[in-house]
């Protein structure tokens, strides 16, 4: 009997471990594969990213290109549907001793409203992209940046590109930079 009982909670913890693994990679929107760290910095730094500015990452993931933001000076914000991935960012955050400037809410980019982004980041699958194309041109001020990462705008023209796509994303993707 407590053998069997012993097997029953040993077989629940796994099958618990496997949903809490599985799901620290969904996305209704994009899985979760993070933007290369090497690259980060040069990107933010090509979009203008400072003191001053205001930044905002639409999928902010385990928060690596937020902090990343706030390192550079910025307020930096992140939007993640993930709650896991959210409590991650902020404890990472906190340990790179950049939480005051940094703020990660849950929830899904389409409900929410950018109007006071700078800076605004996005690494999410085409169909999404497409329609937060649409979403920021009503919503950000004139001026405003826009960098896309892989997976890019349809309509806009980029102002300027950076890195090369490559068939394994592992090795990192590419980015475009477009002005409201
Ligand atoms: C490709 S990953 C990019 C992560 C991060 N931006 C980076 O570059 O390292 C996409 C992230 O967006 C999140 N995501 C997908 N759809 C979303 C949605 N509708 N609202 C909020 N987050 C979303 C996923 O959970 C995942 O963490």
């Amino acid at each position: 009997m407590i053998l069997m009982d012993n097997v029953l909670i040993l077989s629940l913890g796994l099958l618990a471990g496997c949903a809490l693994a599985l799901s620290w990679f969904a996305g209704s929107d994009a899985p979760f594969v993070p933007t290369k760290s090497d690259l980060i910095s040069k990107a933010l730094r090509a979009a203008g990213v400072k003191r001053g500015k205001v930044f905002y990452e639409l999928g902010s993931g385990d928060g690596r290109v937020v902090i990343q933001a706030a390192k550079l000076g910025a307020k930096s914000n992140g939007i993640e549907q993930s709650w896991m991935r959210v409590w991650y960012s902020r404890y990472k955050s906190r340990m790179a001793g950049t939480n005051k400037q940094t703020h990660f809410c849950h929830g899904n980019v389409f409900d929410r409203n950018y109007y006071p982004a700078d800076i605004v980041y996005i690494y999410l699958l085409t169909p999404a992209v497409h329609k937060l194309e649409a979403k920021l041109k009503n919503e950000l001020n004139k001026g405003a940046i826009v960098i896309t990462q892989t997976y890019h705008f349809k309509n806009w023209k980029p102002f300027k590109k950076m890195g090369e796509k490559h068939k394994d994303f592992r090795l990192g993707g590419d980015f475009q930079f477009y002005r409201v």
